[in-house]
């Protein structure tokens, strides 16, 4: 099978898989065909743009059977008031169920966040999932540490983000720094490419987006990251692959209380030009 099929008996010639190809790795031949240039699949991002826009179904890559390329339902597409309440109905959630998050749900959850934007579709977001108890311990002990080095080495900043605070109510017995989450996902990648912060943020928002599909609930990770960015041994207590770095991270577990009104927030500030 070749990188790149055209069924001639459907392809209607459009041109469009051609057009819309984001580095012209389609071109159209004499006899008004579709066909991939010299260095297309070399080049070729896998973005499936071309599949995705044909409207006969006439093309597809070696790595991407058409049978696996769902076809649009329009019936899920939201409209605006629909998109509006399904992003204002996304929140936080610090209060969880004493529950184990079955690995179903969080699997589910991850093949839909593959979808999120990577750049040059490297999709080159890897997961951790902790779930095991006393590695979330060892992960809210390294936290506090941080927060203690940051509160002695680098007091205004700490200060600045109420670490003192936190760390206050930590040592009195309340989870502060994992909510008391039966579960952290960690998105990883190699701290080298340039590409990777961005998509790990990206994917995790999306996965933020889509947890309550499954029952589940969210809340940033952010003590996560930055200790592991800036704190070896939290780091170390990752045990992510060589080279490896945490680009962000999210708490998990079925939410105990539900919601029942979306808050407001501030009207945005838009320069318009
Ligand atoms: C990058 C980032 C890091 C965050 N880190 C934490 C955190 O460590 N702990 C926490 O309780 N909430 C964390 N949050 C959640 C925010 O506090 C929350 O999004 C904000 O209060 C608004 O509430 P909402 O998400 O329900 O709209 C974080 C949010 C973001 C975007």
């Amino acid at each position: 099978m070749d990188f790149l099929n055209i069924n001639q008996e459907t392809c209607n010639k459009d041109g469009i898989c051609a057009e819309i190809c984001v580095g012209s790795y389609i071109q159209l031949g004499e006899d008004g065909y579709p066909v991939p240039s010299d260095n297309a699949e070399e080049l070729c991002l896998r973005c499936g743009h071309c599949v995705a826009v044909c409207p006969t179904g006439s093309i597809s890559l070696r790595e991407m059977p058409r049978e696996e390329c769902l076809p649009v339902q329009k019936d899920f597409l939201l409209d605006a008031d629909q998109c509006e309440h399904f992003l204002r109905y996304r929140r936080t959630t610090r209060v969880f169920k004493n529950k184990p998050v079955a690995k179903d749900d969080l699997t589910r959850l991850i093949e839909m966040a593959r979808y999120a934007p990577t750049g040059y579709n490297s999709q080159c977001v890897e997961w951790l999932v902790i779930g095991d108890k006393d590695e979330l311990d060892k992960l809210r002990e390294n936290i506090a540490d941080w927060m203690r080095w940051m509160l002695t080495n680098m007091r205004e900043r700490a200060l600045s983000i109420h670490m003192d605070l936190a760390l206050a109510r930590w040592d009195e017995g309340v989870d502060v720094l994992l909510q008391n989450a039966p579960a952290v996902i960690v998105a990883h990648g190699h701290k080298d490419n340039i590409i990777v912060p961005d998509s790990c943020k990206i994917a995790l928002s999306h996965l933020e987006l889509a947890a309550p599909s499954v029952g589940l609930g969210c809340c940033w990770a952010g003590y996560v990251e930055k200790a592991s960015t800036f704190f070896p041994p939290m780091l170390e207590a990752l045990s992510l692959p060589e080279g490896h770095q945490c680009f962000g991270a999210m708490m998990l577990g079925y939410p105990k209380y539900k919601n029942h009104r979306m808050p407001t927030r501030k009207y945005p500030s838009i320069t318009w030009r």
